[in-house]
């Protein structure tokens, strides 16, 4: 089904299982411990051989020689296989650029270099530590702040534009500017910090490849896999029924699911892997650091008339940047405009998705830079940001927002928070030892409808099974999946099962990635329940257009049959995909939200606390209130780790990033945060898809990090622009009253 002009009156919009709040349907199974993750599956692969993988321990440079002699007589032993084996890297699958196996260069610590096999889990590590290898260590590049001084333009993601956007003339306008900032923000580099840790189980039959894996994205998991191990990816099935959490870190094939396949043929028997938690943070990839240079300048009311933002990032070589600048392309009005960044090649693992990748970072300095606009100008930042809002695109005025609703989340949101009992003046409000401060921030995400399809099927029982390749990344995918069908086919979500999570199944080109996943996976199964009732409506001898599916009946003025009717003896089975794109050109669509925070800081030790956050979201339909809401949730105490804690520290001599665990590498928990309430303003959007749906799961982080730091500063007036906010920054300038 093409979705190529806006959605008119549907089945969906009865919404008599759509748009209501709805428990997980696989839920029982997790909490139960009966969902197999991973490294789990051992009724399927019953006896399989455990793989431990070596990491370099020098960040750059050669390996001269390895010695597996020792690792391959210790007991329980079947296999080593080194890098060694291989005279160059494996080939490069699709998104991946930091090399995962193969040849003598070192391009990252703690790259892959061996995978020793055992009986046990406990005699390949055993074993792995009698791997002794040689270097020949070369110099690296790992200071971010460094290497940016000369660095060329990086390249635009967006292939029709220049790397430099410019409208108007910023440097000019800037310089006349009556009122104007110019400050300089860092994020630092962040890790995922996912539950479950890469894992992949391999077997190989002849020269079929079975993967049960942790993976977001299957479509894109078997093209890269098929491109390293040089198969044709007809030949490989990849299984991910359930994932422990992934934020982006689990887009990609890793060295896991590589090494787990080359093991698994090497010793012709089924081989488990799963990255050893310490390993996974230099393994695997992060969100990479940015140096953002925010300018602003307005007039004395309040309004923007130049913006320019300018983000640089570091990565391997061939690896891209985190895209800090976009959303600084759409949020505001302002006829001056510019955004660029800079890539500096590094040696340290390799930058990739994570959540929200580009907004989340820039977010977190444009969003202070318009409250430091907001106190020099004396205007309440709540009222800056309606001032300045733009219902078209800032860059390309005929191009008008498809559903944007920025203007309303600020206003409910500061009703609903008591922004108006905020003290403007920073510094002045005390509850014994704690400084209490408010802070505001909007939040702004993309939103896309990517290929999506999925395969229907309707029993004589009347029950109905969905298959599709997309994931369930602990987002709610099962059941929003199962909402829909139901709400097609006019059945109660007990009638229905999903099966997700098999690359031979129908393909969702987004996966679980993006926050394109919901949207577009429940359109692609909105587009095969089209077909289904389609061919129910004909075998009952209905016409299809007049034909109402509701409570397990099909019909037609006063003629009601039952759907299951439709089923002579073999299933009915209908299978479609969705396909937009058009009116992404016609329409901007994206995401909107205002986020509010209240912090306490102790006046004597300078630490944080979280007291209440609120985020308000304009995202089109919202299919399943209570999952959406998990996922902002999740997502703003994200942003609760993004401003005050989180940090992989570099260590800038050796090249690797030093808290390489979870009781080093700090997020918050639900004992750091005692109030949070999300509201959704529910604007169905017809241009975003058939389900007029969009995505939450990364609005809800972007924003998150300026509306904490906007309220640290409220409560201290001390203005903190590198991330994370930790004591250190402000403590000696906290104000001398205590
Ligand atoms: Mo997300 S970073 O696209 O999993």
């Amino acid at each position: 089904m093409k979705f190529d002009t806006p959605a008119g009156a549907n089945p969906i919009d009865k919404l008599k299982v759509v748009g209501r709040a709805t428990s997980r349907i696989e839920g029982k199974y997790k909490t139960t411990g009966a969902a197999p993750y991973a490294y789990e599956h051992q009724e399927i692969v019953p006896a399989p051989a455990y793989g431990f993988v070596v990491g370099s321990a020098i960040a750059k440079g050669r390996i001269a020689h390895m010695d597996i002699v020792d690792a391959k007589a210790a007991p329980g032993v079947i296999a080593v296989l080194t890098t060694l084996d291989y005279s160059t890297p494996l080939p490069l699958g699709w998104l991946n650029f930091a090399h995962l196996f193969g040849g003598a260069q070192i391009a990252h610590y703690h790259q892959a270099i061996a995978l020793v096999i055992a009986e046990t889990f406990e005699q390949a590590r055993a074993a792995a530590a009698l791997v002794r290898t040689e270097y020949v260590r070369a110099p690296g590049k790992f200071d971010l702040a460094r290497e940016s001084a000369s660095v060329p333009l990086a390249p635009n993601t967006d292939k029709t534009k220049p790397p430099i956007e410019t409208v108007g003339n910023f440097e000019s306008v800037f310089a006349a500017a009556l009122v104007k900032i110019d400050q300089t923000y860092t994020t630092p580099d962040e890790s995922h910090a996912m539950m479950e840790p890469h894992a992949s189980i391999a077997a190989w039959d002849g020269d079929k490849l079975t993967v049960w894996g942790s993976l977001q994205n299957l479509f894109l998991g078997k093209l890269s896999l098929a491109t390293a191990l040089s198969i044709p990816p007809q030949n490989i099935r990849i299984h991910s029924p359930y994932i422990g959490g992934g934020f982006g870190g689990k887009l990609f094939i890793r060295a896991d699911v590589v090494l787990a396949a080359l093991g698994a043929k090497a010793i012709g028997r089924p081989v488990k892997v799963a990255l050893a938690r310490p390993f996974v943070i230099n393994n695997t990839t992060h969100r990479p650091a940015t140096i953002q240079r925010v300018r602003l300048g307005a007039t004395r009311d309040g309004r923007l008339t130049a913006i320019s933002h300018f983000s640089i990032c570091g990565n391997q070589p061939g690896g891209s940047s985190e895209t800090a600048v976009d959303q600084t392309k759409l949020l505001y009005a302002a006829p001056n405009r510019e955004t660029y960044m800079k890539l500096a090649v590094l040696d340290l693992p390799e930058g990739n998705a994570m959540r929200a990748p580009g907004e989340a970072s820039g977010m977190m300095a444009l969003e202070i830079a318009m409250d430091e606009l907001a106190e020099k100008l004396g205007i309440d930042p709540v009222e800056l940001r309606i001032l300045n809002d733009t219902q078209v695109d800032p860059q390309n005025p005929q191009r008008a927002f498809s559903e944007r609703h920025l203007v309303e989340c600020l206003r409910v949101g500061s009703e609903r928070f008591g922004w108006s009992k905020r003290n403007p003046k920073p510094g002045q409000v005390r509850e014994g030892r704690w400084l209490i401060g408010m802070g505001v921030a909007a939040g702004f995400r993309n939103s896309f409808l990517v290929k999506a399809g999925a395969r229907v099927c309707l029993e004589k029982s009347g029950r109905l099974t969905v298959e599709t390749n997309m994931t369930d990344v602990g987002t709610g995918s099962y059941t929003i999946l199962a909402q829909t069908a139901a709400e097609m086919m006019g059945v109660s979500l007990d009638k229905v099962t999903i099966n997700l999570g098999d690359s031979d199944f129908p393909m969702v080109g987004c996966g679980s990635g993006g926050q394109l996943g919901a949207n577009s996976s429940t359109s692609g199964l909105y587009a095969a329940c089209v077909k289904l009732r389609k061919a129910v409506a004909e075998r009952l001898g209905f016409n299809p257009a007049e034909a109402t599916f509701a409570d397990g009946k099909v019909s037609v003025g006063n003629r009601s049959v039952p759907l299951a009717q439709a089923v002579a003896t073999e299933p009915l089975v209908a299978e479609d995909s969705i396909e937009g794109g058009v009116l992404d050109k016609t329409y901007q669509q994206s995401t909107f939200a205002s986020h509010f925070a209240e912090v306490a800081v102790d006046i004597y030790t300078g630490e944080t606390r979280m007291r209440r956050m609120l985020a308000v979201c304009d995202a089109g339909r919202i299919i399943n209130p209570k999952a959406a809401r998990s996922q902002i949730i999740g997502a703003m105490t994200m942003g609760v780790g993004a401003a005050l804690m989180e940090e992989l520290a570099v260590d800038k001599r050796f090249g690797f990033f030093v808290n390489h665990d979870l009781a080093s590498y700090e997020v918050p928990v639900h004992g750091d945060i005692p109030e949070q309430e999300v509201i959704f303003l529910d604007y169905p959007d017809d241009k975003s898809s058939p389900m007029k749906a969009k995505g939450v799961g990364e609005l809800g982080l972007c924003g998150v990090g300026a509306a904490i730091a906007n309220a640290v500063y409220n409560a201290t007036g001390v203005r903190v622009r590198d991330y994370p906010i930790t004591l250190d920054k402000y403590l000696d300038k906290l104000p001398q009253v205590a």
